[in-house]
């Protein structure tokens, strides 16, 4: 199943050939980001060969007009993407005129090396010339976590084989285009370029949305080490800068060129002025020099480990692919912004247009809530607060009213960007993620003041939406909720989703409860919520009520089973090992009728629905339906296996579960789908995250206390994982049967391992044992 092109290591990513035919996948797996901008791992010098080139910012997105054969009332009219941004790690290369370019000149070595603690990328080649001289690169690149707008490249380059003349040109270019372009237009307008000294700027504008980054660079050059006394010239044309460093060189010298970067956006920053700031904000980083920044920049990443590591002992490739997927997590979002969120591709690719989907709430928010302080987590939850207004008009659009939301499918500004009607219409799943993960914030932070202030304004909207999509049956003399779409893609228009019914009961419950909750609490309070909300606490709730007693959920009496959905059983009931393997992935094999009819399921359903709501269920109902539905699923989500691993551990069954996670685990290092040239797989990541801390830790919280029940896969010698718990850090160490926890706080933390109920003081270290 694997493909291991990477050396195995604890804390980098060594990839020691270079494969121009695989040139795409590296260019995802070496990216780097900064929560404000990434950048795929495109080579500085020329490259004619294959590439993706890609350098975003975050926030800024362009509205590419939607394109469908049958247009549907309701559907948006574009799909917002995240745009290539104009290019700033360019640095041409040019030995006695021949350009350096690893498509034409012959390659004696190759290295690249992503370190993961430092968050740095550094590359080697050595290349003959067709000249035959001989050129011997080394390049250290890195996206400030510090200074989220700077980063800086440390390039070098020793010339032997005789002597002759050299030109280095970093260069920066707003004449940048999209692979995925609706209409094959370019994204950007209005460029510009100037220069000031030893600085240049490139500015561009998308078109439509009118977001203005500008790109600046300033350049040192050293030759042997010491200050080159060449002049540099700079030239500009409406869409690029370059600045030139030609000199001659001897046998052996060594040049190296220093570029320091700076982008900013509109989005941040008024627009007056960007150009100029830019520009000073290179040449900021340019005084305090690549070695400083560097060292801020480890220090920032150090504190990330610090709280959010995870240490594998005795399987060095599972170390390797958690700390892939933590690394990549942290390069996407930082949290320290609530208009940002994460793409499930985050920085790395086009693909998914770099959008929220409900994979924010259901796979990510745990790993941020766990491992990051408080106020991350919270602007998650803020994002979606900000935009309840666009929810409600967007339900508004669909024929919903009175304060009814639906949070659109995919999402850069809260508007809907999702154009099939089977899922922007049918999947509204999501907005139970959404009410879902503001539960598990307050559970997990104990902000209650969240509810108060903005959770309850969301949950009563969603709430609303729920009791006006679903119909009284006269037939049932039940609720039902009928023509949607679950987690399970591949089954459409279906009516009486498991899952969709169960999170709309759940969803009606908690918030009335939350309601009678903050009544209790504050009176002043809960008038605010009804005034700004305007809830009819009779008509209204009452409703809810009678909806949450009266809903339908599909269950199969036999099977001891909750079904899918209503005729899941008319189905030729077959299992995957029934399937012929060369049939898989079947959504690139078989057609979609033929899918839609199958019983196969494309990611956790039901099973999704069991993980949430786990504590309502019994071990034996748990199991029953494990049993049934995972051998079913063909796992064509890279956000399905997790799950299951989860439910697997709930179920002690380790080895199972770790087979599940097996195949989440390292999904882009050892590219199982075969796409991770588009990019990386972010927001399935954080669920790799959940099947160790959450599955084989069995972390749950339960009655305002942090609770473990930690199995070990045998596969490992131990592993430990730092959990905040009310923004109080603690360690978790298993090794084998013993689990050792130590308190990092200055605070008391309620935890219980194995059933064993204690309090950790501030420091406190202690054992258990699994009896
Ligand atoms: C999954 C969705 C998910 C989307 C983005 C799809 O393949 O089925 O659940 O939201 O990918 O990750």
């Amino acid at each position: 199943m694997s493909d291991t092109r990477f050396q195995s290591d604890e804390w980098k990513i060594i990839e020691t050939r270079f494969e121009p035919s695989r040139a795409r996948d590296s260019e995802s797996i070496f990216a780097l980001g900064n929560g404000m901008m990434g950048q795929r791992a495109n080579f500085e010098e020329t490259y004619s060969g294959d590439t993706l080139q890609g350098s975003y910012v975050a926030g800024v997105y362009y509205p590419d007009k939607t394109v469908v054969g049958w247009w549907k009332i309701g559907y948006p009219e574009y799909f917002a993407k995240v745009p290539n941004a104009p290019s700033w790690i360019g640095i041409k290369i040019r030995i006695d005129g021949e350009e350096l370019d690893l498509a034409k000149c012959t390659l004696r070595s190759f290295r690249r090396e992503l370190d993961m603690k430092q968050g740095l990328l550094t590359r080697s080649f050595t290349v003959v010339m067709p000249s035959g001289r001989v050129a011997e690169v080394s390049a250290k690149r890195f996206l400030s976590m510090h200074e989220p707008e700077k980063a800086a490249i440390s390039y070098s380059v020793r010339i032997t084989g005789g002597a002759g003349t050299v030109e280095i040109i970093p260069w920066l270019s707003a004449d940048v285009y999209n692979e995925d372009a609706n209409y094959d237009e370019k994204f950007w307008e209005n460029e510009s370029s100037a220069s000031d000294g030893d600085r240049a700027v490139v500015v561009a504008q998308t078109r439509k949305t009118a977001f203005v980054v500008a790109t600046a660079m300033e350049n040192v050059f050293t030759r042997n080490g010491r200050k080159a006394g060449e002049k540099t010239a700079i030239t500009t044309t409406d869409k690029t800068a370059h600045c030139t460093f030609s000199a001659t060189y001897a046998d052996g010298d060594t040049f190296n060129v220093t570029k320091y970067a700076a982008v900013l956006s509109s989005f941040n920053h008024p627009l007056e002025g960007l150009a100029e700031k830019a520009m000073a904000t290179a040449g900021e980083a340019a005084k305090k020099g690549f070695e400083a920044m560097l060292a801020d920049h480890r220090r920032a990443w150090e504190k990330k480990w610090e709280h959010g590591d995870i240490v594998i002992r005795g399987d060095i490739a599972a170390q390797q692919g958690i700390r892939f997927n933590i690394f990549q997590l942290n390069q996407t979002y930082t949290g320290e912004d609530p208009r940002l969120n994460i793409g499930p591709k985050g920085f790395t690719g086009e693909k998914y247009g770099g959008s929220t989907y409900w994979d924010t709430e259901a796979f990510a928010f745990p790993f941020y809530l766990s491992t990051a302080d408080t106020h991350v987590a919270r602007n998650l939850l803020l994002y979606r607060y900000k935009h309840l207004g666009k929810a409600i008009e967007n339900a508004g659009k669909l024929g919903f009213t009175a304060g009814a939301a639906l949070y659109p499918m995919v999402t850069m500004n809260g508007e809907e960007c999702h154009n099939e009607w089977e899922i922007t219409f049918e999947e509204i799943h999501r907005n139970g993620a959404i009410a879902y993960a503001i539960y598990n914030y307050v559970r997990h932070t104990g902000d209650q003041d969240y509810l108060a202030e903005y959770g309850l304004e969301v949950l009563i909207a969603i709430s609303r939406f729920w009791a006006q999509r679903a119909t009284f049956s006269q037939e049932k003399h039940q609720y039902v909720i009928l023509g949607v779409t679950g987690p399970n893609e591949y089954e459409n228009n279906v009516n009486n989703n498991w899952y969709t019914n169960t999170l709309a009961r759940w969803t009606l419950r908690y918030t009335c409860e939350m309601l009678d909750w903050l009544k209790d609490t504050s009176l002043v309070k809960y008038n605010s919520v009804i005034s700004r909300t305007q809830l009819d606490t009779q008509c209204e709730l009452s409703l809810w009520k009678e909806i949450i007693d009266n809903i339908y959920l599909p269950v199969h009496h036999d099977l001891g089973i909750f079904l899918q959905q209503d005729g899941f059983m008319d189905k030729v009931q077959q299992t995957v090992n029934d399937l012929d393997p060369a049939v898989r992935p079947l959504n690139q094999h078989w057609s979609w009728d033929r899918i839609l009819r199958s019983v196969f399921i494309k990611q956790a359903d039901v099973l999704q629905g069991i993980y949430f709501f786990e504590e309502e269920f019994s071990e034996e109902a748990i199991r029953r339906n494990f049993d049934f539905y995972e051998p079913r699923c063909v796992h064509e989500s890279s956000l399905s296996a997790s799950i299951h691993s989860v439910l697997a551990a709930r179920l002690h069954d380790t080895e199972r579960a770790y087979t599940l996670y097996l195949r989440t685990a390292r999904l882009d290092l050892d590219d199982y789908n075969h796409e991770v040239k588009d990019g990386l797989h972010i927001t399935s990541m954080a669920g790799t995250w959940l099947a160790i801390v959450e599955g084989f830790g069995g972390m749950r919280i339960c009655n305002d206390r942090v609770c473990f029940n930690p199995a070990i896969p045998a596969a490992w010698e131990s592993y430990s994982f730092i959990i905040r718990y009310r923004n109080n850090p603690f360690r978790v160490e298993v090794n084998g049967t013993k689990v050792n926890v130590v308190n990092l706080s200055g605070a008391d933390i309620p935890l219980a391992v194995y059933g064993e109920q204690v309090t950790l003081k501030p420091g406190e270290e202690k054992r258990f044992g699994k009896q």
